[in-house]
């Protein structure tokens, strides 16, 4: 089945009699088991209590995994709920190797969570592969990277870090938030598990939380299946249905995301306040022939830097259409300040060597006329 059709159609679990067009919510916690022989066929129906499956919950899983190719995809209540129960795969005394450049929540979780756990954290720069193999060669039970990162757009070899990963013995983590599965399908490069913050592209609409662990085994698929159950943080039937929504849109809505950002960086470039844009689909950019090797698109993601401090407070201040907001993946644009929002919490000596100061502006470049984005853009940089 091809990518767009399959996120719209998928093999039901169950019939509905009224063959309703749209999958029905189920919000029910609880299972019935009369006329099942205790013991026996107990649970033939394959519910029991929400907590571990619910129908709905079902429906996004089986959409997810069929898009980023994996044997099983869970849902959780965010992305970082999503990555707290994957480190539970890990336990003290681990070593983890993580890229250097990551989203700031995700930094936070090692610095302060599972360094607490006793977990071994290492940071390495993901684009380096000598500096990788180097690091891994002192033994790591995994590998966690994003690609392109978050905020620097840094684009590491999904395929050669799988190699330097398995011949070390770990794990390849990859987190595909800024790509989703219409770009870039990690599993097919060798990765063994992907990460999901759902509340951006997949949910799509900036009106969900939502998270997702795909795993390329089952035997993967089991273990973080039992930690989901365990730790009771999966995906509410409600938000998997607004997630499962937001999907039949993607191949549309990431297109027009791509064509938008495209139009926005190409702008921005020559603009003489703007010192740099760092957007993968720009020819010059680093890493745009790696991503284009390893995928199909650059997505909508663009960070770019001004000449002051006091103008990317100015534009913060006067951007009108464009939304002074921390998220990303939505239908509108907008434009957040990673120095003081989604990396407040990470060393500030750490943001000084990535460049993750105070002129750099990230945007989520949204679906709207690309011309009303320019257009605000332009008056927000204006003296
Ligand atoms: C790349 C990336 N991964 C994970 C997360 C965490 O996702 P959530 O906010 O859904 O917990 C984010 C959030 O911004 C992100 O940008």
């Amino acid at each position: 089945m091809d990518f767009a059709t399959a996120c719209i159609h998928h093999q039901r679990r169950i019939q509905d009699p009224a063959r309703a067009v749209v999958e029905p919510l189920y919000l029910s916690t609880a299972y019935d088991h009369a006329g099942e022989t205790v013991g026996r066929d107990h649970m033939t129906n394959g519910y029991d209590y929400a907590r571990l499956q619910n129908p709905t919950r079902q429906t996004v899983e089986d959409v997810v995994c069929a898009l980023e190719g994996g044997d099983d995809a869970i849902a959780f209540s965010t992305g970082m709920a999503a990555i707290s129960c994957l480190f539970e795969l890990f336990a003290p005394g681990d070593r983890i190797v993580v890229g250097w450049d990551l989203y700031g929540g995700t930094i936070r979780l090692f610095d302060q969570v599972s360094k607490k756990n006793g977990y071994e954290i290492e940071a390495v720069d993901t684009t380096d592969l000598a500096a990788v193999e180097s690091v891994l060669a002192r033994g790591a039970r995994a590998l966690f990277v994003e690609t392109p990162t978050n905020p620097t757009m840094a684009v590491s070899d999904i395929a050669a870090l799988a190699t330097l990963a398995h011949d070390a013995g770990a794990l390849l983590i990859v987190d595909n938030t800024f790509l989703t599965p219409y770009f870039q399908k990690p599993l097919s490069l060798g990765a063994d598990i992907v990460v999901h913050s759902g509340t951006k592209y997949l949910g799509g609409h900036n009106d969900v939380l939502a998270g997702f662990l795909v795993s390329a085994r089952p035997v993967l698929s089991e273990q973080l299946r039992t930690l989901m159950n365990t730790l009771g943080s999966g995906l509410s039937a409600f938000d998997s249905w607004l997630v499962t929504r937001g999907i039949k849109t993607l191949p549309l809505r990431m297109e027009r995301h791509q064509q938008n950002a495209l139009a926005v960086a190409r702008w921005l470039e020559e603009q003489p306040c703007v010192d740099y844009v760092l957007y993968p689909g720009l020819e010059d950019h680093p890493g745009h022939d790696l991503c284009l090797s390893q995928g199909t698109g650059f997505g909508g993601m663009l960070t770019f830097g001004v000449d002051t401090e006091e103008r990317a407070q100015h534009v913060l201040e006067c951007v009108k259409l464009v939304l002074f907001a921390e998220s990303l993946g939505g239908p509108e644009t907008l434009i957040t300040y990673p120095r003081v929002q989604t990396h407040a919490d990470v060393d500030p000596e750490e943001l000084k060597q990535k460049g993750i100061d105070y002129r750099m502006l990230r945007v989520s470049v949204g679906l709207e006329s690309v011309d009303d984005i320019i257009a605000d853009l332009e008056q927000a940089l204006a003296d």
